[in-house]
């Protein structure tokens, strides 16, 4: 277990850039199991995540190569039907290996991954597409088996658009015979992408980015290269991060697009946030206003982005009111952020935020990936010194943070705990 131990910074300058999604990269990785030619996959963030991906990959089959941030996958042939419990355990998106699975060779076996710190997380969407294709589910011994002769497209309806469900029925419905539609489908952009790479590689795909997908299934596919997506949480958090100082940073690599609702609360609090072609250039004068947000699926406020900006409603002046509607459990932060002297009060699905604290350095924990993000934005405003505990959250998701952060300046040290 490593900590980090943070330094406050008064001032913000320079430039910071952002990886390639985490988000996106682990389906396309899964998606390469459709096909036997080989695939490559670049802008690859080097994050434990990714390497559990590997793993799984090669247990069913894969031959992979890493050349710097590029990976080389090839599945000339399906040698287990199975993901193993030792790494699905450890990462709930292993899951997007079943629709791939399940349209290559007819039978999936993932271990059920269970709900985490952020909730539930129920696979129930999943398993309605994956039944409406024709394959049969079952469960048992802490496994989830889908089976199917032959997958016969249909058209389904998600009760909730989500993220996982859609790339999984996906997948599995670009070998169907006929015509699948996903209707309210995500719209978010690791969606896109996802398309992107199956349309490469023979997929028939259309509506990505509406709430209606329409997949015409193909039996065979080809090999590709891919440019991972630029990663918009990743670029969000730094965004937060710099509005939170007086400060002028140029958060690099950025689709400006994917995170609109990001930047118009921050112009609501004050700040100044200009697009310079491919970067966003953050100018702030440290002094915030208090906003409200209602956290939504895409295009609406992100889920992942609503612990980092939290920290920052903690010093701007006024109160706030943030309301989670995507996860049940989303506020696991919120007692470590008022361990920092923030005055957070929880009611129901919301968060009452009363600002203008000056946080103060203290001993807190990184309990889920983005609360420990909002850790650390929360350090850099301190009175002095935070440690974070529980640090091996954050490196599921943020790609060399120290090394990026102390290219603003920051000091930030990584601890063995
Ligand atoms: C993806 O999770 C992301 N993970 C999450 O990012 C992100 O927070 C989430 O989408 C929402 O944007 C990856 O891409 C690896 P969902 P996913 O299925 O696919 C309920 C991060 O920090 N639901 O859209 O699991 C579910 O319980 C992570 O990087 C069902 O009820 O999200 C939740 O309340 C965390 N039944 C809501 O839908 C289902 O079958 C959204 O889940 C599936 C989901």
């Amino acid at each position: 277990m490593s900590k980090f131990v943070v330094q406050p910074i008064d001032r913000l300058e320079g430039e910071i850039s952002v990886s390639g999604a985490k988000n996106a990269v682990l389906p396309l990785m899964a998606a390469v199991l459709l096909t036997d030619k080989p695939c490559v996959i670049h802008n690859v963030p080097n994050l434990k995540d990714v390497n559990v991906m590997i793993e799984i990959l090669k247990v069913i089959g894969a031959k992979v190569e890493i050349k710097g941030n590029s990976l080389s996958i090839h599945v000339p042939e399906i040698m287990s039907n199975e993901a193993p419990y030792q790494y699905v355990s450890q990462m709930r998106s292993s899951f997007d290996v079943m629709g791939p699975l399940l349209a290559r060779t007819g039978v999936a076996r993932v271990p059920m991954p269970g709900g985490c710190a952020i909730g539930e997380r129920p696979i129930d969407l999943h398993i309605k597409g994956f039944k409406a294709l024709g394959a049969e589910v079952e469960f048992g011994h802490g496994f989830v088996e889908a089976r199917a002769k032959k997958l016969v497209g249909a058209n389904i309806y998600l009760d909730f658009p989500s993220v996982g469900a859609t790339k999984n029925i996906m997948m599995a419905a670009t070998m169907a015979e006929g015509v699948t539609i996903i209707e309210n489908a995500a719209r978010e952009p690791e969606i896109t992408d996802l398309a992107n790479f199956l349309r490469k590689i023979g997929a028939k795909i259309t509506g990505v980015g509406t709430d209606t997908i329409k997949v015409t299934g193909v039996s065979e596919f080809s090999g590709t290269e891919h440019i991972t997506m630029s990663d918009r949480i990743e670029a969000g958090t730094f965004l937060i991060m710099s509005a939170m100082h007086n400060s002028n940073v140029l958060v690099k690599n950025v689709v400006e697009s994917h995170l609109k609702p990001v930047i118009a609360k921050l112009r609501e609090c004050g700040v100044q946030v200009e697009t310079e072609g491919d970067d966003v250039r953050v100018i702030s004068s440290g002094k915030l206003k208090a906003v409200d947000i209602t956290t939504l699926p895409y295009p609406g406020f992100p889920t992942d982005l609503q612990a980092p900006f939290m920290s920052l409603l903690t010093i701007a002046e006024g109160q706030s009111v943030i309301m989670e509607t995507v996860f049940e459990n989303r506020f696991t932060h919120v007692p470590e952020l008022n361990r920092m002297g923030a005055n957070i009060k929880i009611e129901g699905h919301s968060a009452v935020i009363k600002g203008s604290t000056k946080l103060q350095g203290a001993d807190v924990r990184a309990t889920d990936l983005r609360a420990g993000a909002a850790m650390v934005l929360a350090a850099l405003v301190a009175d002095c010194e935070t440690s974070i505990h529980d640090i091996y959250h954050i490196d599921r998701g943020y790609y060399n943070l120290e090394e990026k952060l102390k290219g603003l300046g920051v000091e930030i040290k990584r601890i063995q705990d």
